[in-house]
């Protein structure tokens, strides 16, 4: 079984606490994406499970087995690092081949396993060539195939795609989830880009400053943001936010912050009233024009293409960004009106960041 089973999993270096009690079950089969920004202690989880790092404190459990004595050769795992660390002065063939031939497997057996693993990642054509002679994308299939052709149960992978152009980034987050589906192989893997979390992951989890802010599934965490961290971590552009209050009127419940005012859900609890808060808008409910009472000042517009952002700003300092239509023409200076979608908004604490209901 790949099931990995973490248990207030701790590493410190001097007094620096890098991973700070996280706890996390890594189901069977699954494609797990550890996300967060830089330093917040993802390539430190990743090596404590692989066994790179030893930790601090807590425990590590792959399938039955307490694992956090053993060495990282006994553990099952395939590991696939950013920094591909491919021998120049041998062939593809060869590179992938190496971890099979340090074992002694007979070379009928090796042969039918690199060609196998080379067509799991489209390099078949590529076997002959030294890795100088390979592209950025080439060289990481054959980093890939290199951990496929050992058969890993768990195949944990450290920003593989980063060293990759944009383009070619995209591309290859498809082939990763369909090698995922083709393989049934428990996937754990970490990155700091949240489109890549977002586009592959099964269950995505959310790490800032050393601890775990939320485990979910990617429209979990995007439509229902625990905290406002993670809604500001999650969407292009970042997420919109008002600091305010929650004012009460009867059975209404709005958010107010100067010339802002919000109508909120009647399922916001009454215990709210008269908090501070902080809400938080997505660009795409940000609508702008027809019959909207709020208003504001055009600063700049970005065309995409197929949406269109547009800042704008709400007098006191504060900014918004709107996404419209491809074809809306706002100028810079124009003056616009605005309202926020009804069941689009989330509040948070203004202190902790935490979601509110
Ligand atoms: N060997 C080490 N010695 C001292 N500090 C380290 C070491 N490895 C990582 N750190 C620190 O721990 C924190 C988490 O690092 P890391 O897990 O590499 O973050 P991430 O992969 O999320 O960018 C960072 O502040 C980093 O500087
Ligand atoms: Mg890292």
């Amino acid at each position: 079984m790949a099931r990995i089973s973490i248990k207030d999993l701790q590493k410190t270096f001097g007094a620096h606490r890098a991973v700070d009690g996280i706890s996390l079950e890594i189901r069977d089969g699954e494609f797990l994406i550890i996300v967060g920004p830089s330093g917040c202690g993802k390539t430190t989880t990743l090596n404590m499970i692989s066994g790179l790092e030893r930790p601090t404190g807590g425990q590590i459990v792959i399938g039955d087995t307490l694992v956090n004595d053993l060495e990282p050769g006994e553990r099952g795992l395939g590991m696939v690092f950013q920094d591909l660390a491919l021998f120049p002065h041998m062939t593809v063939f060869e590179n992938i081949a190496f971890g099979l031939r340090v074992k002694k497997m007979p070379d009928a057996e090796v042969r039918r396993r690199v060609a196998a693993a080379a067509a799991a990642v489209h390099i078949e054509a590529l076997l002959e060539k030294f890795p100088r002679q390979c592209s950025g994308g080439e060289s990481q299939r054959v980093a890939l195939a290199r951990t496929i052709v050992t058969d890993p149960s768990v195949f944990l992978m450290d920003e593989p795609l980063s060293s990759l152009d944009a383009k070619l980034r995209v591309d290859m987050r498809t082939e990763l989830k369909s090698l995922h589906h083709r393989l049934g192989a428990t996937f754990v893997y970490v990155t700091h880009d949240q489109a890549e979390a977002m586009t592959m992951a099964d269950r995505i989890v959310v790490m800032s400053k050393g601890r775990i802010e939320q485990v979910g599934s990617p429209l979990d965490i995007y439509n229902r943001p625990a905290t406002r961290f993670v809604a500001g971590f999650f969407g292009m552009p970042t997420m919109n936010f008002v600091e305010g209050a929650v004012v009460a009127s009867g059975d209404r419940r709005s958010f107010r912050a100067d010339d802002v005012e919000h109508p909120l859900p009647a399922a916001v609890p009454a215990a709210l009233a008269g908090r501070e808060a902080v809400l938080g808008v997505r660009s795409e409910h940000v609508l702008v024009g027809d019959g909207a009472s709020l208003k504001g000042v055009a600063q700049l517009s970005e065309p995409l293409g197929d949406t269109t952002l547009v800042h704008f700003d709400i007098g006191k300092g504060r900014r918004l960004v709107a996404k419209v239509g491809p074809t809306a023409a706002i100028e810079p200076g124009e003056a616009l009106t605005f309202q926020f979608a009804a069941e689009f908004c989330h509040l948070f604490d203004v202190h902790n960041g935490a979601r509110l209901y």
